[in-house]
């Protein structure tokens, strides 16, 4: 798909940028651009090249400084710097910010009855979502993730939602807000939610951001509730919204929302796109249904073996993925972390194929290029969005620029495996959203940023005070049908015990 709709005619602009500076147009010239080619859908490297952004998209991508540009145009000079677009994390909880290395250990059962929106809300108020969802996304944006789907649990109130919305709009981030429609015992039902959801779509800031309206809903399957599921999509259809987000595990975690699960309800093949988070039991006809529809899955490497869901069968599927963080509170961040973690998993995966027929691997099963494809490109497929996550004219300007002669990074030639294998969120030297700087210098530019850490930092306090009194729960014995038992643990000592250690909250 051509982009066509904002793209500047060029020939017409002056060709010399005035000292007037246009906040509206931005040129980076002289760097390694990690562009998208169109034609072969793959990745196109220019060296020297420049990157022309004017609003809040790329105007032009060339191999030479363009000869015309916009009077007022800011040229940043690139030389040396890798400049990539930005990342896309597929399935994310901000709100959870305050809890970070405080579940450092935590299983999934555990987190679903200490962690999570079941428990949250009878000690949390609307200003700690606000205070919690704003540092996790400043957090992200400062990692160079400036898209996100958020699988906005924090709806328990009218006040909450409106608080983590607000959060949203108020980063600059690019976030996919999935309004979470779940019964809350004890607190709010999903009838409840109705007109609360209606309320958010009234948000004005809606209006200039680029977060947009989705839901998230893990009613699907086993035993919908069809009338409700009717209901939730009537308002998907009206209100429009960007995408629809679920939780799916199937195998012995039970939680299903499988494709097969929304494919018999008739709404999988749907024009709004559907982001099924884990699919870690995803079956071949589940798989088969996800590319006949072009939905796709978020694989959340580093949650997926924190918590055990696992993912057996996600390697399999690696054209209808893209990649997500999940529970932030508990391990990295960032996208970037998450593409490695999964590069080399994947490696390790397909090696061991090999291996237990007692034979040697003679190639290399996945490349960086495809990593880098999932973390950037395949978010904004997902999202049905032809726009994020690449470099090409008409793309949204969603950019990052690495410091490219930093000790991690100097030497490199491909730029592609330079970021993938050897870069850290500590040599992001910018972050652009929407044409919009974000992070410049290695700081971030959020101008509320340092009164919203003070904030943060008193609200994480004071909940994490709560929570290192709260007695930890006792496992129950079965979850969903399925028993739950101790796996082995690691001794990392010697000597009697295992070395199992404490947790220092
Ligand atoms: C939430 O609680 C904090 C701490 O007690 C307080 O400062 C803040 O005003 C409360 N916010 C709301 C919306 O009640
Ligand atoms: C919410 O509660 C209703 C009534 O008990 C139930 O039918 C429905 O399935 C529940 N929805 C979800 C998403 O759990
Ligand atoms: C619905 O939203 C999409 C983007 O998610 C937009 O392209 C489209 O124009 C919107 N349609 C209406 C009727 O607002
Ligand atoms: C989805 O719809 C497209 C046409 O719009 C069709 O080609 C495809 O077979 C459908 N897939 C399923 C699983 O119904
Ligand atoms: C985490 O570690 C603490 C301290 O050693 C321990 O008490 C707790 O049971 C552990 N939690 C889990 C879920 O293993
Ligand atoms: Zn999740």
């Amino acid at each position: 798909m051509r982009l066509a709709s904002s793209i500047v005619v060029l020939s017409v602009l002056s060709s010399a940028a005035s000292a007037a500076p246009n906040p509206g147009s931005i040129l980076f010239r002289g760097g390694t651009v990690v562009a998208f080619n169109q034609q072969t859908q793959g990745l196109q490297i220019i060296r020297g090249g420049s990157v022309l952004v004017t609003g809040d998209r790329i105007a032009s991508v060339s191999t030479s400084t363009p000869t015309k540009i916009p009077p007022g145009t800011e040229v940043v000079d690139i030389t040396g710097k890798i400049i990539t677009p930005g990342f896309i994390d597929t399935h994310r909880h901000g709100w959870q910010t305050v809890f970070k290395t405080m579940a450092s250990n935590t299983t999934l059962i555990e987190f679903f009855n200490r962690y999570s929106s079941y428990v949250a809300p009878f000690f949390w108020n609307a200003t700690d979502v606000y205070d919690s969802q704003l540092a996790g996304l400043y957090e992200a944006l400062n990692a160079g993730v400036t898209s996100s789907i958020d699988h906005a649990t924090h709806t328990w109130s009218k006040d909450a939602s409106e608080a983590g919305l607000q959060a949203c709009i108020d980063s600059g981030a690019r976030v996919f807000w999935g309004f979470t429609f779940a019964n809350i015992t004890g607190l709010i039902t999903v009838e409840q939610l109705y007109p609360i959801f209606r309320d958010m779509a009234k948000n004005p800031g809606l209006k200039n951001s680029p977060t947009t309206l989705g839901i998230a809903y893990d009613g699907w399957g086993p035993n919908p509730n069809v009338a409700e599921i009717d209901q939730i999509m009537g308002l998907a259809r009206e209100l429009n919204v960007s995408v629809i987000t679920t939780h799916s595990l199937q195998g012995p975690w039970g939680f299903n929302n499988s494709p097969e699960d929304i494919h018999a309800l008739n709404y999988l093949n749907i024009s709004i796109p559907i982001v099924f988070s884990h699919t870690s039991f995803l079956t071949p006809t589940g798989a088969e249904l996800l590319r006949s529809t072009n939905q796709y899955i978020s694989i959340t490497p580093e949650s997926e073996m924190h918590y055990g869901q696992t993912h057996p069968f996600s390697y399999g599927i690696q054209d209808q993925a893209s990649l997500g963080v999940d529970t932030h509170i508990t391990f990295s961040t960032d996208i970037l972390t998450q593409a490695r973690i999964w590069l080399q998993q994947t490696r390790y995966e397909r090696y061991l194929d090999v291996l237990e027929q007692n034979k040697l691997p003679r190639s290399n099963p996945m490349s960086v290029e495809q990593a880098f494809l999932l973390a950037t490109r395949h978010g904004g497929l997902a999202l049905r969005r032809n726009d994020l996550g690449i470099i090409a004219e008409g793309a949204k300007a969603d950019l990052i620029v690495w410091d490219a002669t930093s000790p991690a990074l100097l030497g490199w030639v491909d730029p592609v495996a330079a970021v993938i294998l050897h870069a850290s969120v500590g040599d992001i030297e910018a972050v652009l959203v929407d044409g919009k700087w974000a992070k410049r210098g290695g700081k971030l530019l959020a101008k509320g940023w340092p009164e919203a850490r003070a904030r943060f930092l008193k609200t994480a306090q004071r909940i994490q005070a709560i929570w290192r009194d709260m007695p930890l729960p006792e496992p129950p014995a079965e979850f969903n049908g399925s028993p739950v038992v101790d796996p082995v643990r690691v001794d990392a000592l010697r000597g009697p015990g295992d070395g199992y250690g404490n947790v220092y909250i």
